[in-house]
Formats: structure tokens, C-alpha cells, sequence
């Protein structure tokens, strides 16, 4: 873990505009939109509030970039060096863009700092190094040919991440796009764009050609869905809630575009008797609270064997009661605010339903504090799976607590949601353990640990939790197409 200082307060806040063909530009209608600090709920900027024409002209950059650019016709090694400058240059001012982080989002400082920081720049470092070593085979076909394929990128990638781990969303999307040589038109979060615009010129810094990656900022249903229609983009990759992937697929059906999702969960996270049951409670309580709860992958269906329900319920609350919550730019901080209002709004309404519905609070239930969006960890015991809380995704710091007592049973409950992001079980049996990972439809399984990432292991959903892989060598697939040459020899 890196060594980290205390924060810089007020990080500098140095582009609000569009990043279009290398040029920070207004919108071309003149608007801008606020971005709150949700732990104060001050405006900390006004942000160009791009739409259509302002699409439009990142899509005709990032097509002439490719199409004409140096950047598909340069050597790939020369790339992968860029990608890695850029990696260097963030690592260079991590304290300030974790701040950047900080203020925009509401996360702890030395959260951002220490996680995100250090998961961004390894992204891009493993992405850079794949710039030069993405090629195709030779294939024997029947006949006297000679057939061969090659990998090549899949053009303009329109991209759309939420607000949930900003530049993270952006380095996994960034990543395998620039070393497959497309360029990118981006759409950041209306709820934190500020530390999106400041890579866009970090990576105009590390020499990445003008074009090559585009930053237009504003909302989902107008520059969003403008992207997601326009006819010079050849390829979606997005990051949030299943229903808009559902408004986006029917956006891109005109067009037919490539299409990657990486959407919610209500991941579940099993305890068996036989568990380690501190190391349980503590990844349990990471797997929920990390990030105020506001993880696509969040184990938030925490299924417990009734034999040891009651240990794990008072070991876990012992945490959740003791968590810090408050001021995210203060060190000792361990959970600051929920990123706006309205999911501040969302998840204080499933937290009384919980209550109605007869669950029983055992921690939190309330606000904390009067100013911000700060929400107090909170755990649910007696949850039953028809509750609300056990279906929907809250995406805030709150914990369902079910209870099995049979292993089929508990296997068939935990599969029955149409989410399939992510599981995982905490026990000491081996053949249990795999039996698990084999039976779970989810599209990454944790074993005795919760919440591992690296840039290497792939990461996506089954079912309605996604469409196609990001992160390591299968990430590249979303952002290359394949084409076969046949040569005749006779
Ligand atoms: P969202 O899916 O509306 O927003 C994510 C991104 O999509 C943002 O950049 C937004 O501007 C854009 N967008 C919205 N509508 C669009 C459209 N019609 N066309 C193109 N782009 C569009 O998610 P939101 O409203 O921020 O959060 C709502 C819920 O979604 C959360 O409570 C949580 O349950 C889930 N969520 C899941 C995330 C994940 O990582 N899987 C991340 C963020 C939210
Ligand atoms: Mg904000």
C-alpha cells in the first residue's frame, strides 16, 4: 500500500469544458450543468453540458483520428508507450486526482487514493503492454491456400460509465480500447466528470494524438443517448443500471452496433459453519460497505448457515457500529457520502421498507449527520428473499442478513435473481467450495476472500448483469474484430 500524506484539500479544478480533437471547447449551445460535493452538497463547478452537436463533433474527431489519424497506423509499440506515460503521469499527481475523487464523488480520500489510484494506473500499465502483442494465426483450410487472421480494432468506441468509481471506469475502458488502436468518445458521469476531463489532458500530455481520445460531459438521456444513435460510432461499451442497457440496446438497434454491458448485482455472499468466521465477517463487511455500498458487485445477499447466524450478527455489527462515517477528506475516515440526492433518496426509501416489510434493523437504519449524504452502515437480520431489500440492488451501505440450513436449498436461492455479477462462499471444504463456483451463475466467484481485482482477471456478468468481459485478455475481444485473409498459392 502506498504511503499517503494528508490530502490536498482543495485539489485545482482545471477543465469543465468538452475534450474534443485535442481542444477543450464549450458546448456548443452555451449550457453547463453543476457537479456537487455530496459531502457538503455545494457546487463545486459548472461543467459544459454537451449534447448532440457537441457528439457529433467528438464522433467526427475520434472517426478522422481513426480513419486518417497516425494513431491506427503507428507502430503498436509506440502505443503501448504512450498508454504507459499516461499511467506515469497520473501516478505522478495520484494525490491530487485522488482528491479530485474525493471531492467529486464523496469517497474517502485514502480510499481513492490507496484502492482506485493504484487499480487505474495498473489497468493502463497491463492494457499498454497488450498494445504490441495482439495478432491473429495462420490456419490450414483445405486446399492450396494460405489463410491467416488478423485482429483489428472495431473503430470509434462509444464509451458511458457512472459515477460510482470514476477514473477506474475510465482506465477500463480506456485500457483495451487504446491498445487495440481505436479511439474513444466518452460520456462520463453527470455526477462526477471533473476527474475524467483531467486524464483527457493527462493523456494529451503523454502524447496520444488529438482525436484519439474525446471527453464530452453531460447527461444520459442527450449526450448519452446521442452517442449511443449516431452512425459514425462503432461500438458501446457501457457501465450502469440494467435499465438503461435496455434503453441503450434499443438505441443501438438501428445501427447495429457492438455492444458491451457491465450492469448491477445483488451478489450473493454465502457463510458456511464451517468458515473462518472472523475472516468471514471481515470480507463480508468490505464486500458491502466498501465504497458506501455503491458497488456493482456488492455481496448484499449475505446467506448465513442458521448454526452460527447469531455469531456472525453480533461480530458484523461490532464493525458496521464502530465504522467512521463523515468528512471523506479526513484521514481517519472509512465511509464518506452517497454520490446525490437522489440515491441518497433511493436508498432511505428501501431502508423503511425493510423496516415494514419486517425485517429487523440491527445497525443504522438512519441518516448520519444533517448536511451531506451520509447514510449509516446499516444491517438487516430476519431478511426473507421475497423482501425488497433481498431483491432489489440498494447500490448504499446496507446489508441483508438470510439464513440456510440446507445446501441445495441455499445454492438454488442464491441463483434465483436475474442478476449474475458476482458470489462468493467462506469455508473451510474444498469440494464445497467448488462445487459452489461450478453451480453459481455469476460471472466471478470469491473463495475465502471478497472484492479482488486485478487488471488480469476478467470481470463481468451472467444473465441480465452484462454482456461480455472487461479486464484482461478477454477485455480486448469487445474491441477488436477479426477478419479472415485467404491467399491462394496455386
Ligand atoms: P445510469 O445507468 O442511469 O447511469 C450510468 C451512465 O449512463 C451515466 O453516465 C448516465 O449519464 C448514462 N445514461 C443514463 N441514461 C442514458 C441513456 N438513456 N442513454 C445513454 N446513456 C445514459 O445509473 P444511475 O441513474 O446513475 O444510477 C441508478 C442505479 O443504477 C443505481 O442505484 C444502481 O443500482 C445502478 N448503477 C449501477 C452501476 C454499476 O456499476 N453496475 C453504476 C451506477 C449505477
Ligand atoms: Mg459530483
Amino acid at each position: 500500500m502506498a504511503t499517503i500524506t494528508s490530502p490536498v484539500r482543495s485539489p485545482r479544478i482545471q477543465h469543465t469544458d468538452c475534450f474534443i480533437d485535442g481542444a477543450w471547447i464549450p458546448a456548443a449551445s452555451g449550457k453547463t450543468f453543476e457537479t456537487i460535493n455530496p459531502a457538503t452538497e455545494e457546487v463545486i463547478a459548472e461543467v459544459a453540458e454537451g449534447d448532440q452537436e457537441d457528439i457529433d463533433r467528438a464522433v467526427k474527431a475520434a472517426r478522422k483520428a481513426f480513419d486518417k489519424g497516425p494513431w491506427t497506423r503507428m507502430d503498436a509499440r509506440d502505443r503501448g508507450r504512450m498508454m504507459y506515460r499516461l499511467a506515469d503521469l497520473i501516478e505522478e499527481e495520484a494525490d491530487e486526482l485522488a482528491a479530485l475523487e474525493s471531492l467529486d464523488n464523496g469517497k474517502p480520500y485514502k480510499e481513492a487514493r490507496t484502492a482506485d489510484l493504484p487499480l487505474v494506473i495498473d489497468c493502463l500499465r497491463y492494457y499498454a503492454g497488450f498494445a504490441d502483442k495482439i495478432h491473429g494465426s495462420t490456419i490450414p483450410i483445405r486446399g492450396n491456400y494460405l489463410t491467416y487472421t488478423r485482429k483489428e480494432p472495431v473503430g470509434v468506441a462509444g464509451q458511458i460509465i457512472p459515477w460510482n468509481f470514476p477514473m477506474l471506469m475510465a482506465a477500463w475502458k480506456w485500457g483495451p480500447a487504446l491498445a487495440a488502436g481505436c479511439t474513444i468518445v466518452m460520456k462520463p458521469a453527470e455526477q462526477t466528470p471533473l476527474s475524467c476531463l483531467r486524464m483527457a489532458q493527462l493523456a494529451s500530455e503523454a502524447g496520444i494524438p488529438n482525436g484519439v481520445i474525446n471527453v464530452v460531459p453531460g447527461f444520459g438521456p442527450t449526450a448519452g443517448g446521442a452517442l449511443v444513435a449516431h452512425r459514425g460510432v462503432d461500438k458501446i461499451a457501457f457501465t450502469g443500471e440494467h435499465r438503461t442497457a435496455q434503453l441503450i440496446m434499443r438505441n443501438a438497434a438501428d445501427s447495429l452496433k457492438r455492444l458491451t454491458f457491465e450492469l448491477g448485482g445483488k451478489s450473493p455472499n454465502v457463510i458456511m459453519a464451517d468458515a473462518d468466521l472472523d475472516k468471514a465477517v471481515a470480507g463480508s463487511y468490505i464486500g458491502l460497505f466498501l465504497n458506501q455500498g455503491q458497488c456493482c458487485c456488492a455481496g448484499s445477499r449475505v446467506f448465513v448457515d442458521r448454526r452460527i447466524k447469531d455469531q456472525f450478527v453480533e461480530k458484523l455489527t461490532k464493525l458496521t457500529r464502530a465504522r467512521k462515517v463523515g468528512d471523506p477528506m479526513a484521514m481517519d475516515t472509512e465511509q464518506g457520502a452517497q454520490i446525490d440526492k437522489a440515491q441518497f433518496d433511493k436508498i432511505m426509501h428501501y431502508i423503511e421498507k425493510g423496516k415494514s416489510e419486517g425485517a429487523t434493523c440491527v445497525s443504522g437504519g438512519e441518516r448520519a449527520g444533517d448536511k451531506g449524504f451520509f447514510i449509516q452502515p446499516t444491517v438487516f437480520d430476519n431478511v426473507q428473499d421475497s423482501m425488497s431489500i433481498a431483491q432489489d440492488e440498494i447500490f448504499g451501505p446496507v446489508m441483508s442478513v438470510l439464513t440456510f440450513d440446507d445446501w441445495e436449498e441455499m445454492v438454488e436461492r442464491a441463483n434465483n435473481t436475474f442478476y449474475g455479477l458476482a458470489a462468493a462462499i467462506w469455508t473451510k471444504d474444498l469440494s464445497r467450495a467448488h462445487d459452489f463456483a461450478r453451480r453459481v451463475r455469476a460471472g466471478t466467484v470469491w473463495v475465502n476472500c471478497y472484492d479482488v481485482f486485478d487488471a488480469a482477471a476478467p470481470f463481468g456478468g451472467f444473465k441480465m448483469s452484462g454482456q461480455g468481459r472487461e479486464m484482461g485478455e478477454e477485455g480486448l475481444k469487445a474491441y477488436t474484430e477479426v477478419k479472415t485473409v485467404t491467399i491462394s498459392l496455386s
